[in-house]
């Protein structure tokens, strides 16, 4: 018999899968329109889409996002999911391990990441709230190469179970000053504000991902478990992943931001990355793919977007990763004038 936890686990990927791919996100990323230039003067081949991570030349700068581990069922989907990882050369990060802090037979299901993909970049993921110590234990757990702090308030708030104390800041910053990986604090899609992004930089903290609404929404899938108390006026909380990104653009700090939410493309990819992503995780998505599709189908995928990202690198005349920051766009009224209302914050 699995514990409550780990069924949390398999009720995550059920209701995921069942449910909240079908509300689609596809217009997510439509609030910025890339303008053409006919004329790049650049080849497809001279482009490099390689980004560096803590001593790592990751070949392309998006990865698998955290989701599975901890019960049996997840524990096969990160085998899966490590299996594509090796194959590609694509970076991974597990689910929450703080299952992996009270049951010892949840180990195997984390593990197996590190035993079928031995060489590559895997992120530890571990909630808020947790000690020096526990992150060191996740990290040691399967060796990875970094680690996720997840911040999830409002997913706690909707969660019958869920914490009800937020005091998390004094233990990130012991995390990050203790481990011997960088540390990525990550929300997981109500986005990221300036005034978040300070407190993280005030603590040390390098790398945040946004983590925007717009894809995977665990307001609806917590309050699809949630069978006794209504939570449906959350659903729209939080900000979207574009809107997270201009957070990080108006912020004056100089943390190094990833972006997740709502990818389903390599376009929405590109348009992360132009926002000022270094890398962008792609979670629903990804474990849809595997889910219809099996391990082949989601290679083929991945190395599908790998190539395309090539072509659209080429298609904006970026040479490179830093080349991005002069790609021009345009924001939809309802974006730019969010912008307006959230500078000089
Ligand atoms: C089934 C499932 C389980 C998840 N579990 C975790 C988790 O344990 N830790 C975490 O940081 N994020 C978790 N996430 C959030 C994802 O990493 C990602 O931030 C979020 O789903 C938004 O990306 P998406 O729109 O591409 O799905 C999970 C997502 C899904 C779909």
């Amino acid at each position: 018999m699995e514990s409550a936890h780990a069924h949390r686990k398999d009720e995550h990927l059920a209701i995921t899968e069942a449910n909240i791919r079908k509300a689609g996100s596809k217009e997510n990323f439509a609030d910025l329109r890339i303008i053409h230039d006919g004329l790049p003067e650049l080849a497809v081949a001279d482009t490099d889409i390689s980004v560096n991570l803590a001593d790592f030349k990751l070949p392309m700068p998006f990865y698998i996002e955290a989701m599975t581990g901890g019960s049996f069922r997840t524990g096969q989907i990160n085998g899966q999911l490590a299996q594509v990882a090796k194959e590609t050369q694509v970076a991974m990060a597990v689910g929450s391990q703080s299952i992996t802090l009270k049951d010892k037979s949840s180990y195997e299901s984390f593990e197996i990441v590190r035993k079928v993909n031995p060489d590559g970049f895997i992120f530890a993921n571990l909630g808020a709230g947790k000690t020096a110590q526990d992150a060191q234990f996740a990290i040691d757990l399967i060796n990875a190469n970094a680690l996720e702090i997840h911040i999830n308030v409002a997913q706690e708030i909707v969660m019958p179970e869920g914490d009800r104390n937020f005091n998390w800041l004094e233990d990130i910053a012991e995390i990050v000053r203790t481990v011997n990986v960088p540390v990525i604090v990550k929300e997981v899609g109500f986005g990221i504000s300036q005034q978040t992004l300070a407190k993280l930089a005030a603590i040390g903290v390098q790398y945040v991902n946004v983590g925007g609404r717009g894809g995977t929404n665990f307001a609806a899938i917590e309050n699809q478990r949630n069978h006794d108390t209504d939570y449906d006026f959350m659903l729209d909380w939080g900000q979207t992943t574009l809107e997270s990104l201009i957070e990080g653009q108006l912020s004056n700090t100089d943390i190094t931001l990833f972006a997740t939410g709502g990818i389903n493309n390599p376009l929405d990819i590109l348009k992360t990355q132009i926002m000022g992503a270094k890398m962008t995780g792609v979670a629903g998505h990804f474990l849809h793919t595997l889910l219809t599709k099996k391990e082949v189908g989601l290679t083929n995928e991945i190395l599908t977007w790998q190539r395309q990202l090539h072509e659209l690198y080429a298609l904006v005349g970026a040479k490179n990763q830093a080349d991005l920051a002069q790609t021009e766009y345009l924001l939809s009224s309802q974006l730019a004038n969010y912008r307006q209302q959230r500078t000089n914050n």
